[in-house]
């Protein structure tokens, strides 16, 4: 069919959202943003410039890049109420519940500037949110370890001021490490987007009512939170502690999984869409060593993963299965190796995704889908019947 192509996903038929930012071809293992190999951004481009090339559609021109990196600078800072926000919330309170609220209360702010057919609304609001939410995700971050939140440092780029935001403490001065800034910076490009995943889904389906970018972005992260799905980097991380922890070894837990005893998973592994080894899963796996040997850290969680993934690649029940590690597997012990505390990894990986969902959001209020999206349905319900007496 024109217009819609329809796929059968094997339980429902549903019609296909069209879009022109990012190909993967689950059985090749590829992943492109705007025709680009996600392997040669990663290695050789910037969170920001892979931010302006998903939404723009381009690689920025060098002027073009370095606008927007001072436009992002320029609004970074939080309005002083909404870092009273933060108080109101238990210290207890899990990071991502924090950034998904504080999302929304953002949206308060600028409820005068946010019609989604208000061209300069939508550029401002871009910013907006490339800026504030990192500085958020910090805020959430420090509060969840009891320290002061820092303002942002807009004499440092994107990654260096995020990082000093997380680590920096108001009584000492910050030096951020190189190693770690061009780390983080490959493992947020490997994230900005991945086509019509969940959380995406979401953020265009939220869209699609005419809600601003900051409620759609709101319920985006509200999606990731899920353990089968942005969720998973924390979620592996627990798997292996509770392996570490148990004395169990391996090989009986892979069992377990086999066995779906207690309906235990492999977090990190299998995907909807790759077939075959996720390519950012490849990436982040080789760059964990060096940046672990480049912080001075040993993490014997990096050889229990690799044990683990070996064990289990060997295995005709996850060969059959077509069961890879993903982009989840190996990344939490390089956020561990940070210094970043366990329950903010699905926040970093929503500050990845941030750009991702924006194009997302822009794409669809454009002509790619002009109407308010509903998912079809194959009903299976009761056929008609009669009220009793009537
Ligand atoms: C992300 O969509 C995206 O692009 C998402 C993402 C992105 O960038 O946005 O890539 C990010 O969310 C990655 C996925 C992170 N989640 C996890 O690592 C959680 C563990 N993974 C599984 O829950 C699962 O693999 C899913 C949810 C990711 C995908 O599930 P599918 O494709 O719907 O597969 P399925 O649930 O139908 O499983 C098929 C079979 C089943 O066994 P049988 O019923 O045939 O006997 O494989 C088994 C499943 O039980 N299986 C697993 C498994 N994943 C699937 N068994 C053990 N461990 C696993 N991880």
């Amino acid at each position: 069919q024109t217009g819609h192509t329809t796929l059968d996903y094997g339980f429902v038929n549903t019609a296909a959202t069209k879009s022109a930012i990012t190909f993967i071809d689950g059985d090749q293992g590829i992943l492109r943003y705007r025709g680009y190999p996600i392997e040669q951004l990663a290695k050789n481009s910037t969170y920001l410039e892979v931010a302006w090339l998903l939404i723009y559609g381009e690689l920025p021109t060098a002027d073009e890049l370095s606008a927007f990196d001072e436009r992002i600078r320029r609004h970074t800072l939080l309005h002083e109420d909404l870092k009273r926000f933060f108080s109101a919330l238990p210290h207890t309170a899990h990071p991502m519940s924090v950034l998904s609220a504080a999302t929304a209360a953002l949206s308060t702010y600028y409820e005068n500037e946010s019609d989604p057919h208000n061209p300069e609304h939508v550029e401002l609001n871009t910013v907006r949110m490339l800026a504030k939410l990192p500085v958020i995700a910090a805020y959430a971050h420090k509060k969840s370890v009891g320290q002061a939140f820092l303002y942002p440092d807009n004499s440092l780029g994107f990654v260096d001021n995020f990082l000093k935001l997380n680590f920096g403490v108001l009584s000492e001065d910050y030096d951020v490490n190189a190693v770690m800034s061009r780390a983080l910076e490959r493992l947020l490009i490997l994230h900005e987007d991945h086509e019509q995943n969940a959380s995406t889904s979401t953020v265009r389906l939220v869209g699609s009512t005419g809600a601003n970018q900051f409620s759609s972005i709101s319920a985006g992260i509200n999606a990731l939170y899920g353990p089968l799905h942005g969720g998973a980097n924390e979620a592996v991380l627990d798997m292996l502690g509770r392996i570490r922890d148990s004395g169990e070894s391996v090989e009986r837990f892979v069992e377990r999984v086999k066995n779906k005893e207690d309906g235990v998973k492999l977090m990190g592994f299998g995907h909807r869409v790759y077939k075959n080894y996720d390519p950012r899963a490849k990436l982040v796996k080789e760059s964990a060593d060096e940046v672990l040997e480049a912080l001075g850290v040993s993490d014997p969680l990096l050889d229990l993963a690799k044990e683990l993934e070996e064990i289990a690649l060997s295995d005709d029940y996850f060969k059959e299965r077509r069961l890879y590690p993903n982009v989840d597997f190996y990344t939490g012990v390089i956020y561990k190796a940070m210094g970043f505390p366990t329950r903010m990894f699905t926040v970093l990986f929503a500050i990845g995704r941030l750009p991702g969902w924006l194009a997302h959001w822009r794409e669809m209020q454009g002509d790619a889908q002009t109407k308010i999206g509903r998912p079809q349905q194959l009903y299976t319900g009761a056929t008609e019947r009669q009220y009793p007496g009537v």
